[in-house]
């Protein structure tokens, strides 16, 4: 692979070890997937935060990595930790478990990458720009940052991203280039779309049904970004889509015909009816009895927690279940500026920042049963817990009715 001169002194260690192997990384990641150079990069998304997942080992790693005084030469951040990282308490974490959690996020924050501990980067002062090249290493961010924002990722791991960030450059290949941004798969809806579980469904059957790496082409429909949000994080789980198009609606998909499509058309299609939306929703419902409603995955943008406000307007919530809404910082100090976190707070509801109900350590928490309107996390929980916890895909007005009098 070509590298600048900059680029071989830092692989020669001429900027420390750890540049040296976070080079290194990156250039054998890049002859494996055929890159023929590095392409330099301002931003950054780093997942492989929480202690959950984390653990002791990968703390040790982060320490010693901090101790070396390197830091991000990209605008670097943070994806969710195992728990808010001021209100763990009134989650049920432990004192250990935070203790572990604050000692990882403080190593990322020594690397220069900022304990934003969201997975809506984009949302909070990470936005990527259309065309522009980034390392994102979590999936909901990296198919949103493609499709929606017309920018360009990969699907990159923990390290690789981190490595990304500590060099600013990432291997030019992949989803980077024009040839393997075009559309291979036709998505035909014959269906209606109901509400936002719907679409969420919809991305799920899709990652279901595309083989890797292929791009998914929907039609023409009424979607908004919080909507795709919820597709594109779906269709990322369960079949590793880092892309797709909406017809007139994507900035790629705009440029519609042959020109958006391989070889001029799409060779295949695959269809969403009631039968396969009725599916999904068996799939993703394990009937146990719920004891937690969560909300934000990916984090909720301003316009849906004024929506779960709305709806949780004059109702409790119900003894035995708890009720969670989770965002950014960003998001959580503009709805606390609205008025929107106390409103939500008043109905015995709660508004997290930084976590996650698939990173969150739940089945430590004693829940067993999640009910949440989001596919990706509604097919994460059960495998995350080891099935110690199940989950049940609804909408989110039906999240409310079934927790709330
Ligand atoms: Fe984000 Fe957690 Fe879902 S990281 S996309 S809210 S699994």
């Amino acid at each position: 692979m070509f590298l600048t001169r900059n680029e071989e002194h830092m692989l020669d260690g001429d900027e420390g070890e750890l540049l040296s192997k976070a080079m290194r990384l990156l250039v054998t990641l890049g002859e494996v997937g055929g890159a023929k150079r590095l392409a330099p990069i301002r931003r950054s998304q780093v997942a492989g935060v929480s202690f959950k997942t984390a653990g002791e080992p990968t703390l040790e790693l982060l320490e010693s990595f901090a101790s070396t005084g390197a830091k991000a030469k990209t605008i670097a951040t943070l994806n969710p930790a195992g728990m808010d990282l001021e209100r763990w308490a009134q989650m049920g974490i432990s004192a250990g478990f935070a203790e572990k959690q604050r000692r990882i996020c403080c190593a990322y924050e020594r690397l220069g990458i900022r304990p934003t501990c969201t997975c809506t980067p984009y949302l909070s002062g990470n936005v990527p720009r259309y065309g522009e090249v980034i390392g994102f290493s979590e999936s909901s961010a990296v198919a949103y940052s493609n499709s929606v924002l017309g920018a360009r990722s990969n699907r990159h791991g923990g390290l690789d991203a981190l490595a990304a960030a500590l060099v600013g450059r990432v291997p030019l290949m992949g989803y980077l280039l024009d040839e393997n941004r075009l559309g291979d798969v036709e998505v035909k809806i014959d269906c209606s779309l109901r509400n936002e579980a719907d679409y969420a469904a919809l991305g799920y059957f899709v990652g279901k049904n595309v083989e890797m790496d292929e791009v998914p082409v929907y039609p023409e429909m009424k979607a908004t970004r919080d909507r795709l949000k919820l597709l594109g994080a779906a269709s990322a789980a369960s079949g590793s889509v880092a892309l797709y198009h909406v017809l007139g609606f994507t900035p790629e998909a705009r440029k519609e015909g042959e020109r958006l499509y391989r070889n001029g058309r799409l060779s295949e299609s695959i269809i969403f009816d009631d039968v396969s939306r009725r599916r999904v929703y068996e799939e993703l419902s394990s009937h146990a009895p719920c004891d937690l409603v969560a909300v934000g995955c990916p984090h909720c943008s301003l316009r849906e927690v004024k929506e779960v406000a709305d709806r949780l307007s004059g109702r409790r919530v119900r003894d035995g279940v708890r009720f969670w809404i989770f965002v950014s910082p960003q998001v959580f100090e503009d709805a606390e500026g609205t008025g929107c976190v106390a409103e939500i707070e008043a109905s015995g509801a709660k508004v997290f920042e930084h976590t996650c109900m698939v990173v969150a350590p739940l089945e430590e928490m004693g829940i067993t049963g999640v009910t949440t309107n989001s596919a990706k996390a509604a097919f994460y929980v059960p495998r995350m817990t080891k099935n110690k916890c199940g989950a049940t895909l609804l909408s989110l007005r039906d999240c409310v009715s079934m927790a709330t009098v």
